[in-house]
């Protein structure tokens, strides 16, 4: 089993953020990548902002915390990943920029690094389709905040090796996930299930049947689910959670269950993200 103590983070918005976030705190040293320093470094700087909070909340000591922190590079330089053992891509759902992040990290990584990808939907197999070593690319797919959401799918691709798909299983084991290996299908398990959540409360919304309020406080009271739809799509991005529809609708041929909703849309033309961007369904603003 490959023995793993450094790791880069490609993309450093929510997901990365979020994982790299995780990592640190579990003693891991971390190099997090964005296309520019500035972006990255507002992400570290939300990290450490973060990590401050549980010395408040008495979860951890300012030793730690400062040790953690320590822990934690930035770069916008991918080539600096070179001496990981460990990548885990967040870029945005487009498989064009993720194609090309793998062609690069092929180059600038040693031959046997795990290159990981935080795709909610996209093919695993097409990610790793234009690379020499398809067999150390795997789903490795967190959720939402990642240092609390106990789940973690490790996507196996066509050409996903047994040895990468382990590593990661017991990786996912070290840092207290619970891993569940899944084929190489349209939203894997989590994102397939989830698009009627999201697409037949956006119906019931147009349609008028109610309003964005009554829907989630509804599914909270009636379903026990910790979020409504309109609760959770303003946390994942509007933006990202329309991305996957798409990949999931178009993955499927067409298949109307996962057609997206026109309103998902509007929403990213008007800039109107969720919780990144102060507002969404619902406003953030204080
Ligand atoms: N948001 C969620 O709830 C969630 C949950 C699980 C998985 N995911 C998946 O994780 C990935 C990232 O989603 P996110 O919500 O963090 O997105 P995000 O929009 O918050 O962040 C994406 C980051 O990637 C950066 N980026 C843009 N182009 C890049 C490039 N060429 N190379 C490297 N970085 C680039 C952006 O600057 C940004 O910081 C997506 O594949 C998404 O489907 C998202």
């Amino acid at each position: 089993m490959k023995q793993i103590e450094k790791i880069g983070i490609v993309g450093s918005g929510t997901m990365g953020a979020g994982i790299a976030q995780l990592m640190i705190q579990y003693g891991y040293t971390v190099i997090i990548y964005d296309i520019d320093l500035e972006t990255v470094d507002r992400a570290k700087a939300a990290i450490e902002s973060r990590l401050d909070r549980l010395v408040q909340k008495n979860r951890a000591s300012a030793q730690e915390i400062k040790e953690m922190k320590e822990n934690l590079q930035t770069t916008a330089d991918l080539s600096e990943l070179h001496d990981c053992q460990l990548i885990i891509e967040a870029a945005p759902e487009n498989i064009e920029i993720k194609r090309s992040i793998f062609r690069t990290l092929e180059e600038v990584c040693f031959k046997d690094t795990i290159l990981a990808t935080n795709t909610s939907s996209l093919s695993i197999t097409e990610i790793s389709g234009q690379i020499q070593t398809p067999k150390r690319v795997a789903g490795f797919h967190f959720f939402n905040p990642a240092p609390v959401m106990p789940l973690v799918e490790v996507v196996r691709g066509l050409k996903t090796s047994s040895e990468t798909v382990e590593t990661l299983v017991e990786f996912a084991k070290k840092i207290r996930k619970s891993p569940v290996v899944c084929k190489d299908t349209p939203g894997f398990i989590v994102n397939r299930v989830a698009r009627p959540f999201y697409g037949e409360a956006l119906k019931i919304m147009n349609d008028q049947v109610a309003d964005v309020k009554q829907i989630d406080r509804i599914m909270k009271m009636a379903g026990n689910f910790k979020m409504g739809p309109f609760e959770l799509q303003d946390l994942i991005g509007i933006d990202v959670n329309f991305a996957v529809t798409k990949s999931v609708h178009n993955s499927f041929y067409g298949e109307p269950r996962f057609r997206p909703h026109y309103l998902q849309e509007r929403m990213v033309q008007a800039g109107s993200l969720g919780r990144k961007t102060k507002g969404g369904f619902f406003s953030y603003d204080t």
